[in-house]
């Protein structure tokens, strides 16, 4: 056998054996706090699958991907699923790096969002496999026997191909007023800063992070049958974010504006939201915790320190 190839298999082994073991024992003693850490070892697991995979194997690796395919200029050719082989050992590992090659070197006229490349500016999300997932941030399964079947994000207006109409849910994550709103005249607080303690800014941790992928949103079936009054995981994770920031004075202004029967308690606790959000945020606890404040389990607390000013010299 050849020495890399039989190294290759080596790690490879090695990996099957011990590792992945170890992962899943891993996943199932850890809660939702360390998801981020396990996100990390399924990271280096299958970044070591692929250098292995990649050491072993010479020659080509032709990996199928069905891509949904829809173009408003040609109405009469209804949406399908189009297939390009991508050979492997000359392609990124991320599911984006294939789409980037495939409009590269097979059709240029494929369509889809990104920018960052890199899990930071929320554009690339879409439905890859069956899961809503960042494609950035989604490794290109090594399997070449199975396809991967890539689609928009589901129950959303298809602009075309894999872009999505986004005007709804941003005009949602608007209506939260996702700002810091004071009670001063916008004169006296311009150039200022507010103070906060490390307590107090510890409650908008998992929150702030959200880059807006909408994977939370379009994975809920409460917001597919009622996203045009229900706010919806995203918007909602913002709203709580806003609400409990102690140096925000309008906390009821907000409650009261989602206080319906559908804003927010059209949640029904199914949790896909939280399942899908590649950035490992909970937007189904930040629901829950509205909801507690809405019907007066919980209170918001008042701020351990004054926001004093601290005028911009
Ligand atoms: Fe994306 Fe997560 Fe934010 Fe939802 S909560 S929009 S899934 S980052
Ligand atoms: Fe939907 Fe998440 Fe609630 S999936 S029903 S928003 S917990
Ligand atoms: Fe920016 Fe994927 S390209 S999040």
């Amino acid at each position: 056998m050849h020495k890399d190839k039989g190294q290759g298999l080596c790690i490879l082994i090695r990996i099957l054996i011990w590792d992945i073991p170890d992962f899943f024992v891993a996943i199932g003693e850890k809660g939702r706090q360390t998801q981020e850490m396990d996100g990390v070892i399924l990271g280096q697991v299958q970044q070591a699958i692929y250098s292995s995979t990649k050491a072993a194997v010479k020659g080509p690796r032709i990996k199928k991907f069905s891509i949904y395919r829809w173009n408003p200029a040609t109405p009469e050719v209804k949406p399908h699923l189009q297939h390009f082989e991508v050979d492997l050992t000359c392609c990124g590992q991320m599911v984006l790096d294939a789409l980037m090659k495939i409009k590269n070197e097979c059709d240029g006229s494929l369509t889809f969002r990104r920018s960052c490349r890199e899990g930071i500016c929320g554009s690339c999300g879409m439905n890859i496999n069956g899961r809503n997932q960042l494609a950035c941030l989604s490794f290109i399964d090594q399997n070449l026997k199975k396809p991967t079947i890539i689609y928009p994000l589901p129950h959303m207006y298809v602009i075309k191909d894999l872009v999505v109409d986004m005007n709804h849910f941003f005009k949602q994550y608007a209506y939260i007023e996702p700002w810091l709103m004071r009670k001063e005249d916008e004169q006296t607080y311009c150039g200022i800063q507010y103070l906060q303690s490390q307590r107090d800014a510890k409650k908008m941790e998992n929150l702030y992070e959200c880059i807006l992928c909408a994977c939370c949103s379009t994975s809920c079936p409460s917001y597919w049958w009622n996203g045009t009054k229900f706010l919806g995981p995203a918007a909602l994770l913002h709203a709580y974010r806003w609400i409990i920031d102690s140096r925000d004075e309008y906390s009821e202004h907000r409650l009261r504006r989602i206080n319906d029967s559908y804003s927010v308690f059209r949640c029904h606790t199914i949790m896909n939201c939280t399942v899908a959000c590649p950035k490992h945020l909970n937007p189904g606890k930040a629901i829950a915790e509205i909801k507690k404040l809405l019907v007066g389990l919980s209170k918001k607390e008042e701020a351990d320190m004054p926001p004093a000013k601290l005028r911009k010299e």
